[in-house]
C-alpha cells in the first residue's frame, strides 16, 4: 500500500479537465472507506479535521460547477476540507487530503487541489461549517480526460505548474552532501503540490534529522495566501514522511523549540528524526 503512494508521489500532476466517464462504484467505495479511516486519525499535530466526500451524481445538492473562473471542468466529485484556522489545523489537513489524493492517483483518478479559485458559498451550503471552521481546500476528482482544454494550459502556464527550483536552492545540509535515501525522501517533497506551485518547502539535514522549514519571503500578506502556504507544507510533510518511513522504519516526527539561527524569512514547521542504522534497502 505505501510503496503505492511513493509510486503516486512521482506520478500525480493537477488535472482540471476530467472525462464525462462515471468513476467505478469500487473506487467510489475505497475512496468512502479511506476518508473514513482518515478522518478518524489525526495528523503530526494533534488536531481534528474534517474530510467530506461528495459525489457529484447521486448526492443531492451537490454543485455540479465549483471551480470559479471555468478553471475545473467535469469533475465526478469533491473532497472537502474542513478545519480550524490556526496554523497546526492547516498543516494536519494539508497532510490528511494528500494522503486521499496519492491513493487517488494510485486509482487512476486525478485530482487537483483548490484553494483560492472555487466558490465558498456553492459548498458552504452543504456542507455547514461550525463556527470556528473554515472551508480550507476543495479537491475535484475524475477520470483525467484524454485533452486538455484551452483554460487548462493557460492555468498550467500561467503557475509554472511542470518547473520545480533546482535541489539546491530548497535544500542544504549541515554536514556531507545530501545523497542516497535521505535525497530521495527531499526529492519527494519535491515533487509536492503548492499553491501557484510557489514551493515553500526548505530543508536543513543535521545528523538524522530533516527540519522542514517554510518560506515565507516574497509572500504575498494575504490570510488566504498564508493558509495555502501551511496547507502546502503539510503536504510536503506527507510526502516526507511517507518515502521515509517506506525506508526508515522508525522515522517520527518531533517539534523542536530551541533551533537557533533560523533566518526571518523562514518559519520553522517540524523535524522529521531518521535512524540510519535503521534503513530497509541499504
Ligand atoms: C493548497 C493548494 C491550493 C491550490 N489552489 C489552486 C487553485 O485555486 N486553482 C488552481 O487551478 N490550482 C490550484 N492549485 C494547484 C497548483 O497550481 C499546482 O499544484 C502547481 O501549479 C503544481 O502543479 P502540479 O500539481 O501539476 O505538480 C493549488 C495547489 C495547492 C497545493
Amino acid at each position: 500500500m505505501k510503496t503505492d503512494l511513493l509510486q503516486s508521489i512521482w506520478t500525480r500532476r493537477s488535472v482540471r479537465t476530467f472525462s464525462p466517464n462515471p468513476i467505478e462504484e469500487a473506487h467510489i467505495e475505497a475512496l468512502d472507506a479511506l476518508v473514513e479511516s482518515v478522518n478518524l486519525r489525526t495528523g503530526p499535530y494533534g488536531t481534528a479535521y474534517r474530510i467530506l466526500h461528495l459525489v457529484t451524481e447521486g448526492d443531492e445538492g451537490v454543485p455540479r460547477k465549483i471551480g470559479t473562473y471555468g478553471v475545473i471542468k467535469g469533475q465526478r466529485g469533491y473532497l472537502v476540507g474542513i478545519c480550524q484556522d490556526r496554523e497546526e489545523a492547516l498543516l494536519d489537513l494539508g497532510h490528511a487530503m494528500e494522503e486521499c489524493v496519492l491513493h487517488l492517483t494510485g486509482m487512476g483518478i486525478g485530482t487537483c487541489w483548490l484553494g483560492g479559485t472555487f466558490s465558498r458559498s456553492s459548498i458552504e451550503e452543504m456542507v455547514n461549517p461550525g463556527e470556528d471552521e473554515i472551508i480550507a481546500a476543495v479537491i475535484p476528482y475524475g477520470y483525467p480526460a484524454g485533452r486538455k482544454r484551452i483554460m487548462e494550459s493557460m492555468m498550467k502556464r500561467a503557475a509554472r505548474s511542470s518547473s520545480r527550483l533546482p535541489f539546491d536552492d530548497l535544500f542544504s545540509s549541515f554536514g556531507d552532501d545530501i545523497d542516497g535515501p535521505v535525497r530521495e525522501c527531499l526529492e519527494a517533497v519535491r515533487q509536492a503540490p503548492s499553491s501557484m506551485n510557489n514551493q515553500p518547502w526548505r530543508a536543513v539535514v543535521d545528523a538524522g534529522k530533516v527540519h522542514l522549514l517554510m518560506n515565507r519571503g516574497g509572500m504575498l500578506k494575504s490570510r488566504l495566501y498564508t493558509r495555502m502556504r501551511h496547507i502546502d507544507m503539510g503536504i510536503a510533510m506527507q510526502h516526507l514522511e511517507a518515502t521515509a518511513s517506506e525506508m526508515f522504519p522508525t522515522a517520527q516526527w518531533i517539534f523542536e523549540d530551541d533551533l537557533e539561527g533560523i533566518p526571518d524569512e523562514f518559519l520553522y514547521i517540524a523535524t522529521l528524526v531518521i535512524d540510519a542504522g535503521t534503513l530497509r534497502f541499504p
